[in-house]
């Protein structure tokens, strides 16, 4: 297939999660297929104003597929947000010769790439990130190990929690989104999920549930919390204060993060890599990619980055229903 474009940068930017690896290697691997340049640019925007930018051959990305983190390192980088240097960085872009762009990493790093987009760079994003908060599409890099992960130390918490008779309440990531504490709390079978996306429950809501449920015969309580909601220990003091069930707080942090990817996480990367360099090699450009119905999908950036994602009723209501003994 012949191709335009000749030479493309790839970045991860960001939050790391669990199967960028995987995605870099799909698109380094698939631009030399096309007879393309690979370069890597290393640390997100804050690299590419560093011009910190390496070249690609299909040996750099050997035995990576099975490792967290991200080769190319990743930063959040504050002054991008201000025009001066997102023009500096489609300078950079020109200066390096990079006609394409693959930017692999959360919204934040979307908006930057459709900046750059803007500035007539030719990008496109691949969606990565552990907390699935990107709203023009099913699925995003790093939540099925990161759930996962959640999840195992969640079980293990589970077991010292029901010896004891205790309360507990485990923090998983999620400043701005719910979906692992969702996912994590119906996999645990958690009596109470906390997200940011809904109306805080007061503590004596929660209390008064703990106590339902312990008239019921219930001896033991895990309460799943989302990062962005808070308060953890202020809740635990309540609940022991209140109800005299020994309550202890575990917040997991950024273990959540790191680990060998799943074959999801794989699968979605290394197919989402390939999708994307497809693209440019269409003459496409200013695309996100996305996975809808078992198909991946692209959309215009600007438009992915208008729509809004909503929390499924049925994962709520699936808490309260199946935590009742
Ligand atoms: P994530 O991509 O995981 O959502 P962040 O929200 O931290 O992570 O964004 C990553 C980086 O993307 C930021 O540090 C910044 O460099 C860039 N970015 C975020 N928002 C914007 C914006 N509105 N305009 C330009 N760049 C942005
Ligand atoms: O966006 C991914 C994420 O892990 C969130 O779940 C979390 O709130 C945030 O990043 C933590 O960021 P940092 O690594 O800067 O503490």
């Amino acid at each position: 297939m012949s191709t335009q474009i000749k030479k493309i940068g790839v970045m991860t930017s960001g939050g790391d999660a669990p199967g960028m690896n995987a995605a870099i290697r799909a698109v380094v691997r698939t631009g030399l297929s096309y007879g393309m340049e690979v370069v890597g640019i290393k640390n997100g925007f804050k690299g590419l104003l560093a011009g910190d930018i390496i070249p690609f051959k299909s040996s750099n990305v050997s035995d990576i597929i099975q490792r967290g983190g991200t080769i190319l390192q990743t930063a959040r980088c504050k002054e991008f947000m201000e025009r001066e240097y997102q023009e500096r960085g489609a300078d950079m872009c020109r200066v390096f010769g990079i006609e394409g762009l693959v930017v692999i990493g959360g919204d934040g790093s979307f908006q930057g790439a459709e900046k750059l987009a803007n500035l007539g760079i030719n990008t496109i994003g691949i969606p990565g990130t552990i907390d699935l908060d990107i709203a023009c599409t099913r699925y995003t890099i790093g939540f099925d190990t990161a759930v996962n992960t959640a999840m195992d130390a969640i079980n293990k918490i589970l077991d010292t929690s029901s010896s004891h008779s205790r309360c507990s309440i485990v923090e998983v990531m999620g400043r701005h989104a719910g979906y692992i504490a969702l996912w994590c709390g119906i996999a645990t079978g958690a009596e109470i999920v906390l997200i940011p996306e809904e109306d805080r429950r007061t503590n004596d809501d929660i209390i008064k549930s703990i106590v339902e449920n312990r008239n019921r015969g219930k001896k033991h309580f895990l309460i799943v919390v989302a990062e962005g909601v808070g308060n953890c220990q202020e809740l635990a003091q309540a609940i022991e204060h209140i109800t005299g069930i020994e309550s202890r707080v575990s917040v997991l942090g950024h273990l959540q993060r790191g680990g060998a990817p799943t074959a999801l996480d794989r699968m979605h990367a290394s197919l989402m890599g390939i999708y994307a360099v497809d693209l440019l090699a269409q003459g496409k450009a200013k695309r996100i990619v996305g996975y809808d119905n078992g198909q991946y999908v692209d959309y215009d950036i600007n438009e992915a980055l208008q729509m809004k994602k909503d929390i499924n009723e049925l994962r709520l209501r699936a808490v309260q229903i199946l935590s009742i003994k």
